[in-house]
Parts: C-alpha cells; structure tokens; sequence
C-alpha cells in the first residue's frame, strides 16, 4: 500500500468511440459517416466513387470486405448491458462519443434527427443512473460523409455552421446532465490522417482513382483552422447554454514523449520539433493565438490557411477549459530516419531502455514514465486541468478451456501507468482523471480489426466478423475494480491473477 495521492472526486473510468462500438450504422436514419469508409484509420483507399455527372462522391462498398464497425458490438442494442459492466467495476466516468451522422444524417440539415437524439437520451441517462459522468466527444472521427461527398470536408469554412448547428442542438438537449465535453477526437491528427480525422475530401477530385494522395499541407492547415474556429465557436454556445459545463480539447499526445535517439543537438532540436507538430493544436486553442514557429512553416511551404475577420478575435477569447489527452507509447526520434505514425502516436527507432515486451504484431513500446513526461510537459506549457481521456493496452487473447482470460499484462499495464500518474500528481500536475481505453473489447481505429482488444470485458467478436457477440469478464476486470475502489491506492494483483 502506498500514500493517498488521487483526490477523492478522481474521474476514474473508461472511454469508447460510438463508430468503434455501436454498430447499426444505417439504424433509424443514421446515414453513413466517414468511418463507415474504411476498414481502419491507416486505410489510404476508402470504399467510395466519383459520380462525375452529380459532381458528388459516392459510397462503394467491396462485397468481400467485412466492414466490422457497421455491427461493431452492437452496443446500439446492447449499451444497458455493457454499461452495467462498467458501473459494476465502479467507474465515476464514462466517455463516448456521439455519431454526428445519427442527429445530423447528412449533416448539412438544421433540424436534427429525433430518433438520433432519443437513442443518446437512453444513453445518457443510463450512464447517469448507474453512477456515472457522461464525458462526450462530438466527433470522434465521425465526419458525415455527406459533408465530405458534397462540401470537401473540414477545408469548406460551411462546415463551421453545420458542426455548430450540431453542437448548439446537443448543448440544449443534454444542458445539465453532461457536464465534460470534447470536440474533435485527437485533432492534431488531422495533419496525418486528414481524410478520416480532418474529413478532407477533394470535390471535384483531379485524381479520383487516388483523391487521399491530392492533400496539400494547405487544405490540413484550412481544415485545422475551420475546426479552431468550429470549436472556440462551441465554447461559446456552451457558456451560454449550460455554464456549468466545461469544453476539453482532444489530442494524441503520445506524440509529445518524442526523446532524442542520442545528445547529438540535431536530434535534440529535431525531436522536439517533431513534438510541436501536436502542441501546435493545444498552443492554438488553449492558449489561444497561433504560435510565432507555425508561421515559419506557413511561409515555406506556402501552406497559410485563409483566415476570415474575427476569427483570431474567437479563438483568443473562447480558449478550452481542460487538456484531454490519449496517451499510448512513446517514440525515439533519429534525423537519419523518417519518422512513421499510427493511431498510438509516433513511430521511430527502437528504445532500449524499455523492458517490457510490446505485444505482437503491434508493437507498441510499454513505457509507463513517458506518460508523467508528457503530464508535465502540459503542465509546464498551459497550466491546466489534465484529463488522460484514453490509455490501454491492445492484445490478441482467446479465453480458455475453463473461459477465462489471462491479461496479466494488461494489469501490468494499468499499475505502472497509475503509479506514474501518482508521480505526477505529486510533482504538481493537476489531472482530473483516467480513463482507460476499450473498457470493453471495440474495433480497432488503426486497423479496423477485433483482434486488437483492449477490454476488461472480452466480446465474441472475431475478425471475419463471426461471433456470438457475448461477453466475457477479464481478470483484469477485478484488478481495475479494486484500484478504483480503492482510489488508486492498491495496485497488488497477484492475488487477482490466482
Ligand atoms: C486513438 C483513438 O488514436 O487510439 C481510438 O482515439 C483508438 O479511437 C485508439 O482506438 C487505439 O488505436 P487502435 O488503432 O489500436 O484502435
């Protein structure tokens, strides 16, 4: 037993991502969003079609592809169920998103879709009556396809209006029962993945046979802008809608633990460039200006976004109220070698100062200190609220004969991450919550496959799509429930394992 560190109104829990979870993609009214065209986030060839004579994009679906996110696990229908497994583990938060496509089919209509909103209503209030705080996010990478198909996406400054349409529609649905909002799910990915997470798509297309590859450094740049202001835009409404309420930035920053391969001072000063590719997004919207060192990169690349009156006065006044952050591995930067990325943040050489074995085929790197490295980086930067709104471990586990499933390393894990948070919060960092990511087994964002799991609760859900869809606890379930019982106080799970 260690010291009480974790203030006791500590938001421990878990967070999913409707798209990941909720199936029924085409379920009263929904109509398809941009996720709904890929099989994973790192897919460069979504399933869609130019129609020349309707100058409009179309879906087009391989009938031998299994587009496992339209059932997922069929939380659509299930959510009571898996919700209870959460209140069980004893969760004080639970953090979802919302599909746009659900209130807003085709996204550019002004009024919503009441089946879409009656569906939140259940969730919502169940999450409540079991004892949690619903944490939304508005968007997690669920752009309507339509406002890409027809409008290019996040580079129309029209997309402002339809996405605080939306916001203003949910801000006086839900006034008084969410209290922690989040707008865009990692936005700082729009840079890397800009067709699913920046909802750019090229209309008309020059190339539609390839129209990801048209992309300029330009339109990522428009669309970050539109969405700053889509955003500061949100802020504002929701002061007025429900005071109480607060408004979170989203972002990957497993992107900001990018350490020098050595002290040679070019790597020094090429990994921390690297880290303020993602900083950029929070410099902008928490400190609210556009930082001196993005116009150097404007100038070169001649990448400049088009700014419209008024809006640097928005982004300085409404800044966000609290960092939320996923937080998966960290990196190690060489100028020698091109830094890759993927959905756990940055990929580049090999730590080896790390031990712990990455799970296969992933690789992700274990590296539990990365995560009060990067809690104090924010720190030092913004002096805000932390909230370390994702942070999991994905593993390829099967139960066994007698249907239990060993995650001993998922336990692992969680302990050394908490106990890191507990550093944290000693050195001065003020951090809200934990919310562990696939509290229930999901489909991956990355690669659009079940294999990747990450849950306390094992679901039956296999990569061809076959499946019973039941449940199963982990051991790991008991283990978080007793960290949270215990307010992050006992982190022994031997006996759990036995
Ligand atoms: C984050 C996303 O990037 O990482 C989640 O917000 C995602 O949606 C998570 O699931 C883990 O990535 P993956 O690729 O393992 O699902």
């Amino acid at each position: 037993m260690s010291d009480t560190i974790f203030p006791k109104d500590f938001l421990w829990g878990g967070a999913i991502a409707a798209n990941q979870v909720e199936g029924a993609w085409l379920a009263d009214g929904k109509l398809p969003d941009v996720t709904d065209t890929v099989v994973g986030i790192h897919s460069k060839h979504p399933s869609i079609k130019w129609n020349k004579d309707n100058q409009i994009w179309e879906l087009n679906l391989d009938p031998n592809t299994v587009y496992l996110s339209h059932k997922a696990i069929d939380f659509y229908h299930r959510f009571d169920e898996d919700l209870h497994y959460m209140k069980e583990m004893g969760f004080k938060a639970f953090r979802t998103s919302f599909a746009w496509s659900r209130i807003f089919p085709n996204g550019d209509e002004s009024e919503p879709n009441e089946k879409g909103l009656e569906f939140y209503d259940k969730v919502i209030d169940t999450i409540i009556k079991y004892g949690m705080e619903p944490v939304i996010t508005l968007s997690h990478y669920e752009t309507p396809f339509n406002l890409l198909a027809r409008y290019g996406g996040w580079t129309n400054r029209k997309m402002i209006g339809f996405f605080n349409n939306y916001s203003k529609t949910v801000f006086d649905h839900f006034k008084g029962r969410v209290k922690y909002w989040m707008s865009f799910n990692e936005i700082n990915n729009t840079m890397k993945y800009s067709y699913v997470a920046g909802g750019i798509l090229p209309v008309p297309p020059k190339n539609p046979d390839d129209p990801l590859s048209e992309i300029s450094q330009q339109d990522k740049f428009q669309a970050s802008h539109n969405m700053f202001v889509a955003h500061a835009t949100a802020i504002k409404q929701l002061r007025e809608i429900d005071p109480q309420a607060r408004m979170g930035v989203m972002c990957s920053f497993s992107q900001v633990a990018v350490y020098p391969n050595n002290p040679d001072p070019k790597n020094v000063l090429g990994a921390y460039q690297f880290t303020r590719k993602a900083l950029f997004y929070t410099d902008v919207m928490c400190r609210g200006h556009y930082p001196a060192y993005i116009k150097r990169v404007w100038r070169e690349n001649n990448s400049a976004p088009k700014i419209t009156e008024g809006d640097l006065e928005l982004i300085q006044k409404y800044t966000s109220d609290y960092i939320g952050f996923s937080y998966y591995k960290s990196s190690l930067y060489d100028q020698s070698t091109e830094m890759k990325v993927d959905t756990g943040g940055a990929v580049g050489l090999d730590n080896p100062y790390l031990t712990i074995k990455a799970p296969k085929p992933w690789n992700w790197p274990v590296d539990p200190i990365g995560l009060r490295y990067v809690l104090n980086v924010l720190t030092d930067r913004y002096e805000l609220p932390l909230f370390i709104v994702e942070n999991g471990l994905g593993l390829d586990e099967k139960p066994d004969a007698n249907d239990v499933i060993h995650d001993s390393a998922r336990c692992q894990y969680l302990k050394l991450h908490i106990e890191q948070i507990r550093e944290a919060i000693k050195d001065g960092c003020n951090v809200m919550g934990y919310l562990w990511w696939g509290p229930i087994d999901l489909v991956s964002a990355g690669t659009g496959e079940m294999k990747k799991r990450y849950g306390f609760v094992y679901v039956d859900r296999n990569n061809d799509g076959s499946g019973t869809l039941q449940r199963l606890k982990k051991q790991s379930f008991d283990y978080y429930k007793q960290i949270i019982k215990t307010n992050g106080e006992n982190l022994d799970y031997r006996e759990i394992e036995n």
